[in-house]
């Protein structure tokens, strides 16, 4: 079994598509595909309309995910855990006990462009457009994610 995390902030935009994303490529009996956030704005909440919006318009649904906040034990319960920015990876990081969880830790975009730590932009407070390049983007890493796995 394979357990993958999506992190961002409020776990509500960019990492509940990712994780309907890299459900949507793997097959359910031997993976694990979640998300959370590093912050607690949003436990409990369902993903943001326009990303429940732009999930629609490519045939998934993530209508039913519920926010949850990141926590050390999340360390311990997956194998990879993707970040979103460079801020979720500092606020990720902060967290971390020692080297196995550190290595843990990755920049999803990194797997299109590697080494090179890009972020995907947080589309919170732009308009439609923002959350379609999201989707585009995590759309690519996430079928490279798949194929690698
Ligand atoms: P996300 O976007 O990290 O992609 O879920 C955000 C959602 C909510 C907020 C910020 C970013 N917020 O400030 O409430």
């Amino acid at each position: 079994m394979t357990k993958i995390l999506m992190v961002c902030l409020g776990n509500i935009c960019r990492s509940p598509l990712a994780e309907g994303i890299l459900k949507s490529k793997l097959p359910n009996d031997n993976f694990i595909v979640d998300s959370a956030g590093t912050a607690n704005y949003h436990i409990n909440h369902p993903p943001d309309k326009r990303s429940i919006a732009v999930a629609k318009q490519y045939g998934l649904d993530i209508s039913h995910l519920k926010g949850r906040q990141f926590s050390v034990s999340d360390f311990d319960a997956f194998d990879v855990i993707y970040v979103m920015d460079e801020s979720n990876y500092d606020n990720v990081n902060a967290l971390t006990r020692n080297d196995d969880d550190s290595a843990k830790v990755k920049f999803i975009l990194n797997e299109i462009y590697p080494n090179q730590n890009y972020n995907v932009p947080d589309p919170y407070y732009g308009g439609d457009e923002g959350f379609t390049n999201v989707y585009n983007m995590l759309n690519e890493a996430c079928s490279i994610i798949a194929k690698t796995l």
